[in-house]
């Protein structure tokens, strides 16, 4: 009963956190980069991007409560680093590499060039917003592969 509880929270969890992230990159950092204005530029993607680390902040902590209490619930945390277990070890590498970019880079570093680039307007921030464009594709494209490993580690056993 508990583990369905953690299975129905972590995807529920993880719909709300990739969507979000998938529109941010999708629809919100596109109006960016086409606002001519550098400061109205900046100003809408940090505003964006500041309310969403919060709230994928929580997602994250979510997300890997419920899936570690999962793994140890059925045992599978044995498997972790092991053949049989690329799949949950893929999801749990993908997850630490969030818990870092969210709770040590974003608000330190992100938060801090963000600053920056509103302080100094000599900054090339058209050179930056595209950095961001590839920065925010790849985390995209991660997360779909981590929730790609849990579609696996939930339905289809690999045998080797
Ligand atoms: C980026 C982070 C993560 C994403 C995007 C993600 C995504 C998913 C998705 C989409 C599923 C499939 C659910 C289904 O098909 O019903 C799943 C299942 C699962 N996830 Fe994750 N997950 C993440 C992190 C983690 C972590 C850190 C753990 C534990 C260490 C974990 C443990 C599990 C387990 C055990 C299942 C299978 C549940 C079952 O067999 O019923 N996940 N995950």
């Amino acid at each position: 009963m508990l583990f369905y509880a953690m299975h129905i929270i972590h995807l529920l969890t993880v719909i709300l956190w990739i969507g979000g992230l998938a529109f941010v990159t999708s629809i919100v950092l596109p109006m960016a980069i086409k606002t001519p204005d550098a400061l109205q530029k900046v100003l809408l993607f940090q505003r964006v991007e500041h309310r969403f680390a919060k709230v994928a902040r929580t997602y994250n902590v979510i997300t890997g409560a419920t899936g570690f209490v999962m793994i140890f619930l059925a045992g599978w945390h044995r498997t972790l680093f092991t053949r049989a277990g690329i799949p949950l070890t893929v999801m749990t590498m993908i997850w630490v590499f969030w818990f870092v970019m969210l709770w040590g880079l974003e608000p330190f570093v992100i938060k801090k060039m963000l600053t920056n680039m509103l302080k100094d307007p000599k900054m090339d921030i058209d050179g930056i917003f595209k950095r961001l464009n590839t920065m925010h594709w790849f985390m995209v494209f991660i997360s779909l592969v981590a929730a790609t490993a849990g579609v696996f580690v939930a339905h289809i056993p690999i045998v080797f």
